[in-house]
């Protein structure tokens, strides 16, 4: 019996869970256990209502399950950046869920942008890093006669390097900063040269450390060192800009691939659309040792919200890693063989060029699973 809590969020969020549960608990049945499912009502309405994100009693509560399944988050009602930082980004910091692990795999009948490019040639992974960098939250923005105390980190700068005196002269400033640590490098690319070790072994560091020398020079460095206790995986370096040029050319020569927290944020919209769009893109937010995160990597649709034409298969895919996450591989693997069925049959939604409903994928899928 696996505990595990479930999350709809806004928009599409709570149907196109409503398919992944469905899914999920047909593979249990399949393949003998159990999911006790406990729902947690967080999301804009709630927020609206009340003015609460997400309480202190309750990520205390989550912290007792192995897994969440997060639908979706984003609402018109709230500015940008209340609900993203307020409940998916706090959740992720919260539960220390480090590793962000992206699959990038054209599956069987998925139509790509990229010409002659096949499944075999797109099948890879991006491990991003999911706690640090340009997500740690430090950072201000003052108006010139305002009370400037928030800019004392760049006033020494602005001053010695350009003259400026941040107090009076530049009207208005802004400033956050990327930070990187050690441990926290190392952490996650250990997960990703174990991950390689796993499959083609194969690992690409991908960073800026040509420019920002001193945050990524450290990632290098780290990516180096940990490098030594893995020597029968290959290595490489590509420069975020270049890298997605390659994942557009030649994106067969792509194992596993380990970045920090906004380029992975950034390759991997590309890597999606790569394997055939947002709908199709499942992430984990991964804590080896703690409680870890399923979601489809797109966002709310708010104006599909209700209509039962989402594409659930991002969400159900994000339930195979959660299954792969919790040890049952066979069970994962099932979910994804049926998904390629689902396709292959033209049995999706309408994005996809099927007529089925999101409710229809879903039963469609589950049936599948449970006689597969
Ligand atoms: C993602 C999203 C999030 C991120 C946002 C919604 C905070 O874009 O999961 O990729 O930037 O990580
Ligand atoms: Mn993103």
């Amino acid at each position: 019996m696996y505990k595990v809590a479930s999350i709809g969020g806004d928009g599409i969020g709570p149907e196109i869970l409503a398919t992944g549960i469905q899914v999920l608990d047909a593979a249990g049945e399949k393949f003998g256990f159990d999911i006790d499912w406990t729902d947690y009502d967080i999301g804009a309405d709630r927020y609206l209502k009340t003015g609460e994100l997400i309480s202190e009693d309750e990520l205390k509560e989550l912290s007792g399950f192995p897994a969440i399944y997060f639908g979706a988050i984003g609402d018109e009602r709230v500015k940008p950046g209340i609900l993203e930082k307020g409940i998916l980004l706090a959740l992720r910091f919260y539960f220390d869920q480090y590793v962000n692990l992206r699959p990038i795999k054209l599956l069987k009948g998925v139509d790509t942008p990229l010409a002659n490019k096949k499944p075999e040639d797109i099948d890879f992974v991006v491990v991003r890093e999911n706690t640090e960098d340009f997500y740690v939250g430090i950072g201000a923005r003052a108006k010139a006669g305002k009370q400037r105390d928030e800019l004392s980190v760049v006033r020494d700068l602005y001053n010695v390097k350009f003259g400026i005196d941040v107090e009076t002269d530049a009207d208005e400033l802004a400033y956050q900063i990327g930070v990187l640590s050690r441990q926290g490098s190392k952490r996650v690319m250990e997960y990703a040269f174990d991950l390689a070790r796993s499959r083609d072994k194969k690992l690409t560091s991908v960073d800026k450390a040509n420019v920002l020398t001193d945050v990524y020079g450290l990632w290098r460095e780290v990516f180096e060192e940990t490098a030594k206790g893995y020597p029968d995986v290959k290595t490489e370096y590509n420069f975020v800009d270049a890298v997605t040029m390659w994942f557009v050319k030649n994106p067969e020569w792509f194992d596993v691939v380990v970045t920090p927290n906004m380029f992975g944020d950034i390759i991997t919209d590309l890597g999606a659309m790569i394997q055939g769009g947002l709908g199709l893109a499942p992430g984990g937010n991964i804590n080896p040792k703690g409680t870890s995160m399923f979601e489809p990597i797109h966002g709310s649709a708010p104006k599909y919200k209700g209509k039962n034409v989402a594409n659930p298969l991002a969400t159900i895919w994000a339930g195979a890693l959660l299954l792969d996450t919790l040890g049952e591989k066979e069970a994962a693997d099932a979910i994804v063989s049926s998904i390629e069925r689902s396709i292959t049959s033209g049995s999706v939604t309408k994005d996809m060029g099927g007529s089925l409903s999101t409710s229809d994928v879903g039963d469609w899928i589950a049936k599948d699973v449970l006689n597969g």
